[in-house]
């Protein structure tokens, strides 16, 4: 077991939990164990929500200047940068995903601690002119605890994305990373503690949805949830909520348009559609998971496309291939599934379909990357996310029949448009119902900028300055001057 036994963390301290029971988490390459982790139940979740509660008026972090708060934050930035390159190793060990790929998530973990420390001390209200009886003036305080349930796609930055904005605006934390993936998260914990964050401020509790999860979702004491996951569960987690009217943010993922007319730059659009489908395996919220392609252009487009695809290197995720394995036997059969249905409903496989097993390939979660053509909007490889390596290609005529498809599924997080028409890449960006529009690009933007849903990819937005609104309420005090 490369990683031992892991423990959680709570109020400052690692502990094996109430029970002292554990689960593996495994390599999806080989199916090997990598560590026994300890498994957080109700019992710890409550020890952390009261430890995290304790923190927040505590002295050591309600009575820290704001710059200081944001040194602390930006030491953490600076130790997930030491350590890029072992944590980029046990993430991708965790998850599968290509080596390169775990490198740029940990760069966009440090960068989340650094771009909300600057911003620590910059969290103001306004005054509010009313008359010359009054002054008025807001401020903003930090909602309270705030739980983190995070997924297993991209285990550190989206545990990150969450928790440096709920620090840097003074929150404190109880965060539940995902069962498949505790890993990097545990090991954050490590180097916050080194950073100096005073005990309780942030808790990590590793453990099952339906244990660990949903405790936390429900508990009464917490003040706010970010979830990010599938929408069943993202329901289930505001129901949860709901019984103790704390807000959530929900994120939950989406079957994106990656739309591409005819004047489009024809080598652009193509890397475009492979990075938008391809990347993680597929297992990406934002994954240009439905290509529409312009009639006029749309065979020369997919056999492109498929030239491309059949050189793609699978393998394990440390060797650095195009794709790695999915993240779970869960996933894999999910995804085969899909593919399967895909074929059932009458779409073509252009190429893949099928599990990959050729020599070592075998013992881990791999798919082939796989093209349908000739999908049709109805299909439910068109409306559904699959969150695989599997691409849905459907033709449209003209901007209108596009933005009709686009905007034909329940999800809506992001769509691009690929075009040299300025018009039409405005007209469309304005038509399309979704969080984020790109325009000859895919996965544009970074952490300063804006992310979350419409419809069905839920609500709330995280990065950039928004994600404040989730981590401040507004106190309006008015007072009479005569
Ligand atoms: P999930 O939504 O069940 O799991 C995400 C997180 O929620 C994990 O930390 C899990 O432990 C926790 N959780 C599960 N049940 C819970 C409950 N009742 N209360 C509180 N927390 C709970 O997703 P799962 O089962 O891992 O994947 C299923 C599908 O969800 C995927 O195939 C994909 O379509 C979608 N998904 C979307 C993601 C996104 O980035 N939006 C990320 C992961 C999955
Ligand atoms: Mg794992």
């Amino acid at each position: 077991m490369k990683y031992g036994k892991r423990k959680m963390l709570i109020a400052g301290e690692w502990t094996e939990g109430s029970t002292g029971e554990t689960f593996p988490t495994i390599d999806p390459a080989t199916r090997e164990v990598l560590a026994e982790v300890a498994r957080g139940t109700a019992a710890d979740i409550d020890q952390a929500v009261e430890a995290a509660r304790r923190a927040l008026h505590h002295p050591t972090w309600a009575g820290l200047p704001h710059a200081a708060r944001g040194r602390l934050l930006y030491r953490i930035a600076a130790l997930i940068r030491t350590h890029a390159e072992e944590l980029a190793e046990m993430e991708t060990l965790d998850c599968g995903k290509p080596l390169s790929q775990s490198r740029a998530d940990m760069e966009t973990a440090a960068q989340y601690f650094e771009y909300y420390a600057g911003v620590a001390d910059k969290l103001f209200g306004t005054t509010i002119p009313i008359s010359p009886q009054y002054f008025d003036y807001t401020v903003r305080e930090p909602i309270g605890v705030t739980a983190h349930i995070v997924p297993w796609n991209f285990p550190l930055a989206i545990a990150c994305r969450g928790v440096a904005p709920a620090l840097a605006a003074g929150n404190t934390v109880v965060l539940k990373p995902a069962e498949q993936t505790p890993l990097t998260a545990l090991r954050l914990g490590e180097l916050a503690m080194e950073a100096g964050l005073p005990p309780g401020v942030l808790n990590i509790v590793p453990g099952f949805g339906h244990d660990a999860g949903a405790h936390l979702a429900g508990h009464p004491h917490i003040n706010h949830v970010t979830f990010t996951g599938s929408v069943e569960t993202g329901i289930a987690v505001m129901k949860a909520a709901a019984n103790n009217v704390v807000p959530v943010t929900l994120e939950l993922g989406g079957k994106s348009p990656n739309i591409v007319f005819a004047d489009a730059r024809f080598e652009d659009a193509i890397a475009g559609a492979m990075k938008a489908i391809f990347s993680n395996a597929g297992q990406v919220c934002s994954a240009g998971s439905r290509l529409l392609v312009q009639q006029e252009i749309h065979d020369r487009f997919v056999q492109e496309l498929a030239r491309r695809t059949a050189t793609l290197r699978l393998g394990a995720g440390l060797e650095d291939p195009d794709l790695g394995p999915l993240v779970s036997e869960e996933q894999f059969q999910r995804v085969l599934h899909y593919i399967d249905l895909g074929k059932r409903e009458g779409a073509q496989v252009v190429i893949g379909g099928e599990p990959a097993t050729e020599g070592p390939l075998r013992q881990g979660f791999f798919v082939k990357p796989t093209l349908f053509d000739a999908v049709r909007s109805e299909m439910r490889i068109a409306q559904e996310e699959i969150f695989g390596p599997v691409l849905s290609i459907l033709p449209f005529r003209d901007a209108e029949e596009a933005v009709a498809i686009a905007n034909d599924v329940s999800y809506g997080l992001v769509a691009a448009i690929w075009t040299r028409d300025i018009g039409t890449a405005h007209r469309l960006a304005a038509q399309i119902k979704a969080g984020q529009i790109f325009i000859n690009n895919y996965f544009g933007g970074g952490v300063a900028t804006p992310f979350g849903g419409y419809k069905k990819s839920g609500f709330g937005r995280e990065k950039g300055i928004e994600a404040l609104q989730s981590y401040t309420q507004v106190k309006n005090v008015c007072v009479t001057l005569d």
